[in-house]
Formats: C-alpha cells, structure tokens, sequence
C-alpha cells in the first residue's frame, strides 16, 4: 500500500519526517507536531502523512498545510490562544478526526479541497465566523459545531453521517444540506434565534432532537427510525408531507409556542407515543387525517378546540387529552375507541382521559402523567406508555444548552 513509504525509523530518530524526493510520498510517524510554519516546511517533500497531527498550543499565528494531500489520521489543535489562520490549498483527506477545540482566535479556517473527513468536532471557536471550503465536505461520519461565531455552515454538506449535532452557535441563521440520511442522531439546539434549516433531500433518520429553530422543511422525509422531538421551536407551522412511519419511537412536539398548524398528512404509524404540550397557539390538531395506530400513549394536551385523528383504531398505550377550552364534541368521537370499561370499542388499550376546560392543561409536558383533576394515571396496559421515552432526559440535558462543556468533556 505504501509503495513510496520512508522508514518511520530514521524519521522518528531524527525527530522529523524525511520523504524521497518524488513527487508524491507518504511519511509516516505516530504523531507529527506542528508549532510553526517551519514545522510544517520540514514535511515539504511529503504529500500524505501517515500519523496523527498534533498542532500545538504555543504557535505560529498562520499555519498553512499546503502541499500536504492527505492526512490518514486526525488533525487536532486544541486550546491555543494564538492561531487566527488554519489553511491548506491541497489537502483533500483527513481520514481521522479534525478535531479543532478551545481557539479563542482562530477567525480564518480555509481547506479549499477538503472534501473527505473522518469525523468533525469543533467546538468553542469564538471567533470562527466563516468557513472556506471551497470544494465542500462530502463525507464525514460525524459531525459536531458547537460555540462557534459562524453564521452559515456552508462547506459541510455531507450525504449521510451517523451524527449531526449543531448547538449554541449563536449567529448561526441558516443551515442548508443535502443530507439523505442520518443513522443515529441529528440535534438541533440553541442556536442563532432565526436559524432557517432545510433539508431537502433528507430520506429517513434515526432519532432527531430539534429546539429553537425557526423554521424546519423535510419535504421529502419518508421515515423515522427512532424519535422525533420538537422543543422550544420559533415556527408556525410544520409539516412532513412524505412521513409515513416513526418505526420504534415517539414523536413530540412541546412548547412551541407559536405553532398554529402541525401536518403530517401521510403518517399511518407511530411506534412509540405521541405527544402534543404547551403549544398553547394551536387550537385544532387536524393534520393527522391517516394515523391508525400508536405503539405507546397519546398526550395531548394545550388550547384546543377541536382534535381529529379519523383513522386511529390501534392505541397500545393511554390516551390522554385535556384542553383549556371545550373538545366535548372530540371527546364524544373517541370516546368510541376507549377500553370496554369505559365504555368503548377497545381500540384504545390504555387508560382513557378526555377532558375538557382545564385550565391548567398547559402546566404539564410530561408523557407520563395526566395533569388533570381526575388525577388518573396515563400509563398504557402495554406498550409503551412512557411516550418521552425514546430520548431520555438525560441525553436532552447533553445535548442542550448545558451541553458545551458537557460535550467538550465527552470529546
Ligand atoms: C500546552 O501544551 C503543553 C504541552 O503539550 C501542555 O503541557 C500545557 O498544559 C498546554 N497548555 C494549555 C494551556 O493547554
Ligand atoms: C482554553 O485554552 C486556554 C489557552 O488558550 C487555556 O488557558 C484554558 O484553560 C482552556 N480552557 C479550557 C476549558 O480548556
Ligand atoms: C443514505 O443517503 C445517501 C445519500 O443520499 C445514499 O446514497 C444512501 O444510499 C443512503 N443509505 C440508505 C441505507 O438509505
Ligand atoms: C431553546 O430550547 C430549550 C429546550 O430545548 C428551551 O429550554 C429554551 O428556553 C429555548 N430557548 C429559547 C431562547 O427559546
Ligand atoms: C413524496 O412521495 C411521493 C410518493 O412516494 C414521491 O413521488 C415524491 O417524489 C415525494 N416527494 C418528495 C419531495 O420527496
Ligand atoms: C430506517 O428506515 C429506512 C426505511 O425503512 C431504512 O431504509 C433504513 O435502513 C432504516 N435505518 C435504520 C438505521 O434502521
Ligand atoms: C434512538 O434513541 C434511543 C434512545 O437513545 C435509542 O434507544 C434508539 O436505539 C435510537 N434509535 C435509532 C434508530 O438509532
Ligand atoms: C410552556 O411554554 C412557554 C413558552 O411558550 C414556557 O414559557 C413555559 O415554561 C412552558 N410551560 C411548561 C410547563 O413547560
Ligand atoms: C397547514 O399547513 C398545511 C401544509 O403546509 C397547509 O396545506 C394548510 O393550508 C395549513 N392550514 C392552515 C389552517 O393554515
Ligand atoms: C391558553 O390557555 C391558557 C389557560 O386558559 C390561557 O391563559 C392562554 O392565554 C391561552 N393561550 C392562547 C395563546 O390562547
């Protein structure tokens, strides 16, 4: 594989990489570290480095890795109040992971044919407020951007990643890509405060965590593999025109206090809970017109005057619904589909609640619990009752917005 190969030995012995004097070489050591300009001059002959890259934290302001092609392993500078430009004009792969954390002063981040990383995670880049990819970041199975001063992450359009996680970027108002899938996590949170995100390629994804946007488009949106989860969102309305399925999870929208108009028109199934809290501007749920069956409970509760779900017949979990105002004609329908002991068909399997001028219908956003006078428990007969369930508390805490230092420990 390393034709061209040098001998680790000798560099390593002479504390520097030599390279043959052909036009393409690999160079190889356990670790290349970089303080200065003339570090990098010193590894002019090799055009792939084999090895960690280690840039320290007491450097030259400028490093530039042109003439270097690729890096098989990661590129890590951390805690360096020094640097203000990290660039290259060839480097095309970093097979590792970049790992640029704690940089208080780095305002120039330019990799112009950068397209093939191992994994990002860039976090605290205080004075990062542009990224220059020119060719643009196609893969990469991680991507992380948290504490940044960047306002677009234009340049980082990767087709499917098992990771996105994107929070407390605090100018940050737009976020474009055409992402096809996400296999384990994508997190939106507490970013810029008119953060427009669009993905309009985007197929089917595991588990999403999304707060604090103000707008979310998945046009083409087909599954979801786990959860889906909308906190503390800025937009009216939301829909998912292609969404038929969550397989296994739970889809949650709460405290979204400016959403009038949820549509999901095509959703046949959910396989967790579905919950509906605290989005006190929605008054009519009538966007679900297809869903028949969910795995774990429905908790509806807020400002409404009118729920529709024409085609449920499979409910595993409870059903709990309470509003503010008067759903007495709602409840008169569903009333149909409750336990046999409370007098229904039995689609319903869990506990049946349906109520009607609560006023305090807004003050719980728990799945679990009914928050209603009756005081009567929520949980399903099977199934799963607990519809917040498939993202816990715990992991919503990480990622959100105690999350910065969190995540730099987990790093
Ligand atoms: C700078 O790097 C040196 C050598 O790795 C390390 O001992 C020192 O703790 C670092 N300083 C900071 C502020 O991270
Ligand atoms: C960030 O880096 C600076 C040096 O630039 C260091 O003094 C400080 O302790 C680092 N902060 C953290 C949280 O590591
Ligand atoms: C994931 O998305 C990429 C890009 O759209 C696509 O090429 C790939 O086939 C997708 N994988 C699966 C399993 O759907
Ligand atoms: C952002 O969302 C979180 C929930 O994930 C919420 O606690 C917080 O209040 C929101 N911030 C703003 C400014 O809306
Ligand atoms: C939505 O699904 C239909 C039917 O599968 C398909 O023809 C259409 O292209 C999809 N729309 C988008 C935006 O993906
Ligand atoms: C998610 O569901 C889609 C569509 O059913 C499937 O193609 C994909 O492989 C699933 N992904 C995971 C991680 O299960
Ligand atoms: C979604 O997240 C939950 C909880 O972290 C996890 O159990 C589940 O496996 C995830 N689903 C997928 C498809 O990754
Ligand atoms: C309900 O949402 C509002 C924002 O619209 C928020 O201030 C309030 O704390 C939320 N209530 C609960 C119980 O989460
Ligand atoms: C709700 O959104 C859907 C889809 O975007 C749209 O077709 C419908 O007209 C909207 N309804 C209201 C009342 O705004
Ligand atoms: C929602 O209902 C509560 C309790 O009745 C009320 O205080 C609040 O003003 C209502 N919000 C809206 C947007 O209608």
């Amino acid at each position: 594989m390393f034709s061209k190969q040098i001998l680790p030995v000798l560099a390593a012995a002479a504390g520097i990489a030599s390279a043959a004097s052909s036009s393409s070489s690999t160079c190889k050591q356990t670790t290349f570290t970089i303080n200065s300009q003339a570090d990098i001059s010193a590894l002019a002959s090799c055009t792939t480095l084999t090895g960690n890259v280690v840039i320290g934290n007491q450097t030259d302001a400028t490093l530039d890795f042109s003439g270097i092609d690729e890096i098989d392993g990661d590129l890590t500078l951390l805690n360096n109040n020094l640097v203000s430009t990290l660039k290259s004009s060839s480097t095309t792969s970093i097979t590792g992971a970049f790992h640029l954390q704690n940089l208080t002063t780095l305002s120039t981040l330019s990799f112009t044919e950068l397209t093939s990383v191992g994994s990002i995670n860039w976090v605290s880049l205080t004075a990062l407020d542009v990224l220059t990819f020119t060719a643009g970041i196609k893969t990469a199975s991680s991507i992380i951007v948290s504490d940044t001063f960047l306002s677009s992450l234009d340049g980082l359009d990767v087709e499917s990643a098992d990771t996105i996680n994107i929070n407390n970027n605090r100018r940050l108002v737009s976020y474009t890509s055409s992402l096809g899938n996400v296999t384990d996590l994508l997190n939106i949170n507490a970013n810029g405060l008119d953060l427009q995100v669009s993905f309009p390629d985007l197929v089917w994804i595991a588990n999403m965590t999304i707060s604090n946007v103000s707008s979310f488009s998945v046009p083409s949106l087909q599954t979801v593999n786990g959860s889906m989860r909308f906190d503390s969102n800025f937009f009216e309305s939301f829909s998912a025109p292609n969404l038929t399925s969550t397989t296994s999870g739970d889809i949650s929208f709460v405290s979204n206090a400016e959403l009038t108009n949820i549509t999901v028109p095509q959703l046949t199934s959910i396989g967790g809970g579905f919950l509906i809290a605290n989005n006190t501007a929605i008054n009519k749920i009538n966007g679900f017109n297809k869903l028949k069956t969910v795995g774990g409970a429905i908790n509806m509760r807020g400002n409404f005057t009118d729920i529709e779900l024409p085609a449920l017949s499979d409910v595993k979990g409870a059903f709990d619904i309470v509003s503010t105002g008067d759903i007495s004609s709602s409840c008169a329908t569903f009333k149909k589909l409750a336990p046999s002991s409370s007098g229904g068909n039995g689609d319903i399997q869990g506990q049946y609640t349906c109520e009607s001028n609560n006023a305090e219908a807004n003050s719980d956003t728990n799945p679990t619990s009914t928050g209603s006078s009756s005081g009567s428990s929520s949980t399903g007969t099977s199934g799963n009752g607990n519809a917040a369930a498939g993202i816990s508390v715990n992991s919503l805490a990480v990622l959100g917005l105690a999350g910065v230092a969190v995540i730099a420990q987990m790093l």
